[in-house]
């Protein structure tokens, strides 16, 4: 299955990009758009299908989709947007599409954080909660109150453990498992410009969920995903990690802003990226 990847479009923070017009794409089975598409998550869905209605699509939140919004709540509108679509709005959800080789499982999560990359969780969150946005802009509790950086640790923890069961869900041998998240799951490979105080924020060292573990009580046994998407910290990426798991990121960001040159935050961003798995 030819896998079209992208994420942090931005389109709210962008003028003049598209994605390639149809006879300009590569080809592709499935476009997976790892977050920061749009804020309002059903106007993502309603993005993907005017432009993408023949195929399929796996649609995960960013942090940039809960902005101005409810963050349960816009999840919600998305799946209502998308269903009987062919655009899969992955919140601690799975969905298995089929090709001639067999069975794609697509596990897809914001992710959010555990905040614990330096080991300080308490200083991270509370650096967290002083200066990003994310801490601002988001509500919950049905609007009645500011989304936390606790908030974010719980969401974090509901969707590891939704990823873990996937991986120890039984699957055949041409079973392919593919997790999505937004927020990274692996260190990063060199400092990369974000502010050091606020790495904890956007990453999570999950590299123990790329190895295989042995069954426990009443829980089979792990076998890593295949293919780790992410995005968020606006890099790309392409690495093994652990047993097998090939982990990617092709984030755009924010740009172009024309009249300037049409660049945008990650100079390697490829707009054509597709992955076999
Ligand atoms: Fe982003
Ligand atoms: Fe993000």
């Amino acid at each position: 299955m030819r896998l079209w990847l992208m994420s942090d479009v931005h389109l709210e923070l962008t003028k003049g990009w598209d994605l390639p017009p149809p006879a300009q794409r590569p080809d592709f089975d499935v476009l997976v758009m790892a977050g920061d598409l749009v804020p309002r998550m059903e106007r993502g869905v309603r993005w993907l299908l005017e432009r993408v209605p023949d195929k399929a699509a796996i649609y995960v939140a960013g942090n940039h989709e809960f902005y101005g919004t409810d963050e349960a709540r816009t999840v919600e509108k998305a799946m209502q947007a998308a269903a009987g679509t062919n655009v899969h709005v992955l919140q601690n959800r799975s969905v298995t599409l089929e090709d001639r080789a067999g069975s794609v499982t697509f596990a897809g999560a914001t992710l959010w954080t555990d905040f614990h990359l330096h080991g300080d969780q308490r200083r991270a969150m509370a650096a967290a909660a002083d200066r990003m946005n994310d801490f601002r802009k988001i509500r919950t509790g049905g609007y009645r109150r500011r989304f936390r950086p606790s908030d974010a640790l719980l969401c974090h923890q509901q969707s590891r453990a939704f990823l873990e069961a996937e991986m120890r869900r039984p699957r055949g041998d041409g079973h392919r498992l593919v997790a999505v998240t937004h927020h990274a799951p692996v260190r990063a490979r060199c400092f990369s410009g974000e502010d050091e105080t606020l790495e904890p924020a956007f990453r999570s060292d999950l590299t123990w969920l790329m190895r295989p573990q042995p069954a426990e009580e009443g829980k089979g046994a792990l076998r890593p995903a295949d293919l780790w998407c992410f995005g968020h910290t606006h890099e790309s990426y392409d690495a093994r990690v652990g047993e097998n798991t090939r982990v990617m990121a092709n984030c755009k960001g924010y740009g172009p802003w024309p009249p300037a040159e049409p660049t945008w935050d990650n100079p390697d961003f490829d707009p054509h990226l597709v992955i076999e798995v």
